[in-house]
């Protein structure tokens, strides 16, 4: 990871439900950004209004067992997000009081400055901040830079699963740390 001088501390924080706007809108972009290639345009608008939709968003930022982070550039205009919470992947030996990263994202722009490391550590050290636990993460099997991310921090493949989008599905690798 390149370390960039430029990206200061204060530019992280977490989203509060005032930001339900912004999380949602951020999260359609950038997942379109990265994945809308693989789907036909009625799949990939059916999977946006469900997952990015403002009650979705809502939801996730008042959940007491879920936080949201957000990174803004100079001009506090947010430029990538992470959501972890409660693990709810499929695997067998996967359990509620394990913790999961939902979802990471940071704009094309802006990647590769060590952007995502800052949103991942602060997503990790949330997730174990009463003490080490297991962590999940679901990532789709031809993500190869994100699962060089999280090997990086100790992720293994231990399964996989096929994750919906209308009505394509996707193979996804579940790693777990822990
Ligand atoms: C994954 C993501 C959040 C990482 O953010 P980032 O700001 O690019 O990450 P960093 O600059 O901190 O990079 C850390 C490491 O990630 C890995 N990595 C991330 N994206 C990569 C890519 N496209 N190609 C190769 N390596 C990549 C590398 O190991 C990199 O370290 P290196 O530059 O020393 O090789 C970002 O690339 C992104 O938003 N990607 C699209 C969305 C996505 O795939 N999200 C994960 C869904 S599970």
């Amino acid at each position: 990871m390149k370390a960039d001088p430029t990206i200061r501390p204060h530019s992280l924080r977490r989203a509060t439900a005032d930001d339900a706007d912004v999380v949602s809108s951020l999260g359609a972009r950038t997942f379109t950004e990265t994945f809308a290639h693989l789907y036909p345009p009625e799949d990939l608008e059916t999977f946006l209004a469900y997952a990015y939709g403002l009650e979705r968003t809502r939801n996730d930022l008042a959940h007491p067992d879920k936080a949201t982070w957000l990174l803004e550039d100079e001009d506090g205009e947010a430029i990538g997000y992470a959501l972890a919470g409660p693990c709810e992947l499929p695997h067998e030996a996967a359990r509620s009081e394990d913790g999961e990263l939902k979802r990471i994202y940071v704009l094309k722009s802006h990647q590769g400055g060590g952007r995502g490391s800052m949103l991942l550590n602060a997503a990790l050290d949330w997730l174990e901040k009463d003490g080490p636990r297991p962590l999940w993460i679901g990532v789709f099997s031809e993500n190869f830079g994100a699962q060089k991310l999280y090997g990086r921090m100790g992720f293994e493949k231990v399964g996989e699963y096929h994750f919906k989008v209308g009505e394509t599905r996707d193979l996804e690798f579940i790693l777990r740390r822990g």
